[in-house]
């Protein structure tokens, strides 16, 4: 391979200098983003619906939900540290219920934080990378946004899963020739605040998955970070458009 004698762990994976937003990182998986990305180099700025994730970079609070904020705070971010070449969109929410009396209030706000919001993220993060020349987007997506669900129902989450797995190649291909590269990671099912509650009160549901999936367990929420490594470094420097699934074996089934 032309130029292999090049490649290095530093060449392939440091993103020094750059600036990472991640939103949702007060804990779970964003939080291991933003702690894997400040360890490659990056300034990472973190946002948080109430609670602050100081401790790693600059936090600001910021609501999914609130467009408006949404713009301010990338604004801010990249005020601060001199551009953006990073978005990660993990916020994200699940709301459960049999479709057939699913309420609508509870459509809206799955659909507002998981789909609406890592859009407006990107439209807002894009106007900082295409006049750059350069960026990367990855959203947290998940395998429901591959599959459907028959061991509990949460119609929002499946739909808008998937909507991010599409908005995820569509985006990609509409700014490929601009030097943005946009991504998503489809986790299966992770010891987070959600993955631990049901640890606690539902170990039947656990059993179940685990006994699905061919790996045989839950995700720890370390084993996000390698994924988010390669998608926001030059590792990945030729894939785009693309969902990397961190599932255990889930979706091979
Ligand atoms: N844990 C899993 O099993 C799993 C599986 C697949 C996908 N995911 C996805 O991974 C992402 C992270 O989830 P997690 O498992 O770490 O869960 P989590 O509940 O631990 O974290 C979700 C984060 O999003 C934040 N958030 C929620 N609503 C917000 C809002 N309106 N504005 C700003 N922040 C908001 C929360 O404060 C929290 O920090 C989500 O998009 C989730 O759908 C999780």
């Amino acid at each position: 391979m032309a130029g292999f004698d090049k490649v290095s762990i530093e060449t392939l994976f440091r993103i020094d200098g750059d600036t990472a937003l991640v939103t949702g990182a007060g804990g779970g998986l964003g939080r291991i983003a933003a702690i894997a990305l400040a360890g490659a180099g990056a300034h990472v700025a973190v946002t948080e619906e109430i609670r602050e994730a100081g401790g790693i970079a600059q936090p600001w609070q910021l609501d999914v939900a609130d467009r408006k904020r949404i713009d301010e705070v990338v604004d801010a971010a990249a005020e601060q540290f001199g551009g953006l070449q990073i978005l990660i969109n993990n916020a994200g929410i699940a709301r459960r219920g049999p479709a057939e009396s699913f309420p609508d209030e509870d459509w809206d706000a799955v659909v507002e934080v998981n789909m609406t919001a890592p859009f407006v993220c990107a439209r807002r993060a894009a106007k900082y990378m295409l006049a750059q020349g350069e960026g990367r987007i990855v959203s947290i997506a998940s395998i429901m946004g591959f599959r459907a669900n028959n061991i509990f129902p949460h119609i929002p989450y499946q739909a808008t899963k998937g909507a991010i797995v599409n908005m995820t190649r569509s985006l990609a291909v509409e700014w490929a020739d601009r030097g943005i590269r946009v991504n998503a990671i489809a986790p299966t099912f992770f010891y987070t605040n959600l993955g631990a509650d049901m640890r606690q009160r539902r170990p039947e549901v656990v059993a179940e998955i685990e006994a699905r999936t061919p790996l045989g367990r839950f995700g720890e929420p370390e084993e996000l970070a390698g994924g988010i490594l390669y998608l926001c470094s030059k590792a990945s420097s030729m894939v785009t458009g693309h969902t990397l699934a961190i599932d255990g074996g889930w979706l091979a089934v």
